[in-house]
């Protein structure tokens, strides 16, 4: 799902986004059911859920279905991601989510939401503190030479 926008969306559009996605989710084993928005820099807004498998350890996050979505269409800069679960305690992105984001996002807000209407963002630097990114694998090779 991805939508056309040139401004900049108010952020209850893009947690509707993902709301919507999350309606998609195919969490048959955990019942844990996820949506993901995130927005690009020209405002398109592409969206996932979180597929599950029966070899448990192949099933993918919302985030991750997402990112993957945004990048394979040609999509390189984002403005913002939106993360939507049914819980109380607002559900933030998992740890290999947060490496993926911090990788191909940047420092961009990430806005959690549940279904009740409570929301709260954080920027990606607070949720991975001192990231590993590319910029270590330069300076290896920079030393090589
Ligand atoms: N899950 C996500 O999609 N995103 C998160 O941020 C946390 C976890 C999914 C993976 C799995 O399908 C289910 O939630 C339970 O872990």
């Amino acid at each position: 799902m991805s939508q056309e926008k040139s401004s900049i969306l108010h952020d209850t559009e893009i947690i509707e986004a993902a709301t919507a996605a999350r309606n998609c989710a195919l969490a048959r084993f955990s019942n844990f059911c996820v949506g993901a928005a995130l927005e690009a820099e020209d405002g398109q807004v592409f969206s996932g859920c979180n597929i599950e498998s029966a070899a448990y350890e192949l099933t993918m996050c919302a985030e991750r279905v997402t990112i993957w979505k945004a990048l394979s269409e040609g999509a390189r800069r984002f403005r913002r991601i939106a993360v939507v679960a049914d819980t109380e305690r607002l559900t933030p992105p998992c740890g290999a989510c947060r490496q993926l984001i911090w990788e191909f996002c940047g420092d961009i807000p990430v806005v959690l939401a549940n279904l009740r209407g409570d929301t709260e963002t954080l920027q990606m630097s607070e949720l991975l503190p001192r990231p590993f990114d590319a910029q270590f694998l330069e300076e290896t090779r920079a030393e090589k030479k």
